[in-house]
């Protein structure tokens, strides 16, 4: 039985006031804080401010002591609760937070094993952020250069793998004078353009052993009509923006493609999907925000491969389970992903096993993306018959 819950404020990463709470059941205390991000979904649940979450927690909290430590009825609680479609009264971020430390405490703190032990757990291959842009900070218009260590056999090995690739670089960009510095998930920024990125990411990737990918974020970029550069100054129509995409993956071998249209453009998306799905994971993040209407919709329409999971998208741990159960169940490969603004808890490493998600997108460097990798790398030592996911 939960016997107390308590509302704490936690720094993220960005060095804002994020939302903890700590649930106490008979058998243990457990917590969880979430992330915030920046370039947001306008379709996401909403996030609020810590204050006024201070002062809608005291209600919650009431109806929450005494019951017992069900977190699909805890979710379900909160969804009444709230009353809205996207957390507007009580706020995705205090939803999530109850909604993960209620899953911890059933699972008494694995929540890889919410739904008890599979015989072989799958873990899920890191996807590193290596060059930055867009609203993230960087050179670039386009948010995230990506590499992929689709051959490591662990998790440690994955994420070595990445550091020594990020760092190398790091010393190229230092050597040609063109590093700034790095951005909020701690992946350079340079004075660089996209096509010189790309030649760089690539040849990194192939020393390596690396796929490479790049999370074009394109609704930063739409501004209802055209797709505006702001460094070359480019304006492209959503068909100029197409036939860019598609060059920019066929020339450079770019396997992961996220939302390289905005977050309404379903039918560019169909179009990529149509001609790359054969040999690229064309993703949607914005484009769903995990959401299930709007992914039935890319079901419906054919629009990707791939979906990003964002469980603060969408306010709840159940909610996400339905979206990840969907995409399993027609094709499209489900990508746990962090925010920008990452506290140092790690659960999004449980919900890649759990969910047995083929890739998990958690930045590389700073503490708190490599408390997601930690994570994942003592589990490795923990489960048994543990084993790296394919490529999807
Ligand atoms: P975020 O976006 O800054 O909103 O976390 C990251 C992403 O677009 O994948
Ligand atoms: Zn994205």
């Amino acid at each position: 039985m939960i016997t107390d819950l308590r509302l704490l404020p936690v720094l993220n990463s960005k060095g804002e006031t994020s939302v903890k709470v700590s649930l106490v059941t008979d058998s243990g205390s457990y917590s969880a804080s979430v992330p915030s991000g920046t370039s947001k979904g306008s379709n996401e649940a909403k996030e609020l401010a810590f204050e006024k979450v201070r002062r809608i927690f005291p209600k919650l909290r009431q109806k929450i002591i005494g019951l017992e430590e069900n977190p699909e009825k805890i979710d379900r609680l909160l969804i009444s609760t709230d009353r809205t479609s996207n957390f507007r009264s009580i706020g995705g971020n205090l939803a999530l937070a109850i909604s993960i430390a209620a899953a911890r405490a059933q699972s008494h703190g694995n929540l890889w094993k919410l739904d008890g032990l599979k015989e072989n757990e799958t873990f899920p291959l890191p996807i590193g952020n290596v060059i930055g842009g867009g609203a993230h900070g960087g050179g670039t218009d386009w948010q995230e250069f990506l590499l992929i260590p689709y051959m490591a056999k662990n998790p440690l090995e994955a994420i070595e793998s990445l550091i020594h690739a990020w760092y190398a670089i790091g010393d190229e960009l230092k050597k040609k004078s063109l590093l700034v510095g790095r951005n909020l998930e701690n992946a350079w920024m340079a004075n660089i353009d996209e096509e010189d990125t790309l030649e760089l990411i690539s040849s990194i990737a192939q020393d390596w052993h690396m796929r490479t990918g790049i999370d074009f974020a394109a609704s930063g970029l739409w501004d209802g009509k055209c797709y505006n550069y702001r460094k070359s100054g480019m304006k492209l129509t959503t068909d100029k923006q197409f036939d860019l995409v598609k060059e920019t993956a066929e020339k450079y071998k770019i396997w992961y493609l996220e939302d390289p249209f905005h977050e309404n453009g379903f039918a560019s998306f169909t179009a990529l999907t149509r001609e790359l799905s054969k040999n690229h994971l064309i993703v949607g993040d914005d484009l769903y925000c995990t959401s299930l209407r709007r992914l039935e919709k890319g079901i419906q329409e054919k629009a990707t491969n791939g979906i990003i999971i964002k469980p603060n998208q969408v306010g709840t741990l159940s909610q996400s389970q339905r979206v990840v159960s969907l995409a399993h169940s027609k094709g499209f490969a489900p990508v746990v992903s962090h925010r920008s603004g990452e506290t140092g808890d790690d659960w999004i490493a449980d919900l890649g096993i759990l969910w047995n998600a083929p890739l998990i997108k958690t930045g590389i460097m700073g503490m708190e993306r490599l408390a997601k990798h930690n994570r994942l790398i003592q589990l490795w030592e923990d489960v048994p018959n543990p084993r790296m996911a394919e490529l999807p």
